[in-house]
């Protein structure tokens, strides 16, 4: 298996092009089912995410073609799939188990074919993850659901009929899920509490050029008119702003200056008003924003992730890698999943002061982390890591890559062409 090594100590110093997003990527091309006309996707990331998606999608019988992009700053790979004729309505537990985000095509396989069995997802493990939202809406709409060795067996024979669905809790993947059943659904349906990302809006955008009728995107509550037919589509995935944050708090970490390319602010606001507390200067430029450090220390600020537009769940661990260097100190609340504080071993062996309270984590700066061998359980503890490396005194080898390349596309690469010390070592 691959490990990166860093050695620490480098300032980040000049461009990195951000990718298009992953989790705006994977809805989308979930999308693809819904209709027998082609989808094209522009700015897809290369990612092993997206070659699982691209797999699962496959032995559903969807043809894609990846060609080279060539859109603005990001260089990102278009995709044309095209679902004439769904050849298996089951998603199996050998593909689902790699990604989570499979279970995107239960919506989009029950509208069309009036069937879904998908087998009940792995993916990172933070916390219980289960799919009892998913359920309850796609139930809402008249399918029945039963939970059968390990699989999610949805039917619909007549079709699914639009209906007003209110969640109880806030869920990125229902949320998609449900719109994109609702696409081909009889009359129209009303969610309510849906979530409000922005890799929601880009869907909902996508679906709208697919000839969906959607009100409501960016808001609480979406109305979507289900058609009978979807049209060819061209739609270009949004800039990863997971990514951006992460190159924001490693730039910061290394008291860079860089600019991100194609990066877009507005789409993080709350990430960046936490890093200008801590002392950070993000501006706005015509490519995207620029990250560098005030003069002075680093300062210790409080942190809780809440649904858009609170700060992201998908960037806690990397801003606690940044904390753990501020002057003060810095409470972290998670309130998305019950244990996502599996990196706070790892940065205490590199020497990070972190005390875990529940959902919270207190974090006293400390004056230097050391390099070590470390290893990861999730993509986003695994790149805190990486920026707690890039801090460090000396070797810091990172283990379990692969979580990593679920999520980041070519980072040694990005990381390395702005000056930092880094490399990827084979097997
Ligand atoms: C998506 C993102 C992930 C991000 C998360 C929260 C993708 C591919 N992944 O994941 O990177 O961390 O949003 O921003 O876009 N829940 C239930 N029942 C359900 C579904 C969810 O209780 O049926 C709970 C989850 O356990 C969690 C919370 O709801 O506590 C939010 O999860 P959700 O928004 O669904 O996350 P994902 O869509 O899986």
């Amino acid at each position: 298996m691959d490990r990166i090594r860093i050695r620490g100590g480098r300032q980040l110093k000049g461009e990195i092009v951000v990718s298009g997003s992953k989790n705006a990527c994977l809805p989308a091309m979930a999308a693809a089912l819904l209709t027998d006309k082609p989808l094209v996707l522009k700015n897809v990331p290369r990612l092993a995410d997206i070659a699982t998606m691209m797999q699962l999608l496959r032995q559903h019988g969807v043809e894609i073609e990846a060609a080279p992009g060539e859109n603005g700053h990001a260089h990102g790979t278009r995709l044309t799939l095209k679902a004439g004729k769904i050849t298996s309505t089951t998603a199996p537990y050998d593909i689902v188990r790699k990604m989570r985000a499979s279970v995107l095509v239960l919506g989009p396989l029950l509208a069309r074919e009036g069937e879904a069995r998908v087998s009940l997802p792995g993916g990172c493990s933070i916390g219980a993850r289960p799919v009892d939202l998913h359920i309850a809406g796609l139930k809402a709409m008249g399918a029945r659901i039963d939970i059968d060795g390990g699989y999610i067996v949805a039917r619909a024979p007549k079709g699914l009929t639009g209906a007003r669905f209110t969640f109880p809790k806030v869920s990125v993947g229902a949320t998609e899920n449900l719109v994109m059943a609702a696409a081909l659904a009889k009359g129209t349906t009303v969610i309510d509490n849906a979530a409000r990302e922005p890799e929601i809006i880009d869907l909902a955008e996508c679906l709208t050029k697919m000839g969906v009728p959607i009100a409501g995107i960016g808001s609480e509550t979406l109305t979507i008119e289900g058609v009978e037919q979807l049209k060819p589509a061209t739609h270009v995935v949004i800039p990863d702003r997971i990514e951006a944050g992460t190159y924001a708090m490693a730039i910061a970490m290394t008291s860079g200056d860089v600019e991100l390319l194609g990066g877009r602010l507005d789409l993080m606001e709350a990430a960046a008003q936490s890093l200008r507390a801590a002392g950070v200067v993000l501006e706005k430029t015509n490519r995207g924003f620029r990250v560098r450090r005030a003069n002075g220390e680093l300062h210790g600020v409080d942190v809780m992730t809440e649904p858009y537009p609170g700060f992201p769940t998908d960037l806690q661990a990397q801003m606690m890698a940044l904390m753990t260097r501020a002057d003060g100190a810095s409470m972290i609340t998670e309130t998305i999943f019950e244990s996502r504080f599996m990196h706070v071993p790892e940065l205490m062996r590199m020497g990070a002061n972190v005390t875990i309270h529940h959902e919270s984590a207190l974090v006293r700066g400390v004056p230097k982390l050391r390099g070590a061998e470390v290893m990861a359980t999730d993509l986003r503890a695994s790149v805190s890591l990486a920026i707690a490396g890039l801090a460090a005194e000396g070797e810091t080898t990172l283990h379990r890559v692969y979580h990593l390349d679920r999520g980041y596309e070519r980072l040694e690469e990005k990381l390395a062409a702005c000056g930092a010390e880094i490399e990827r070592l084979k097997g």
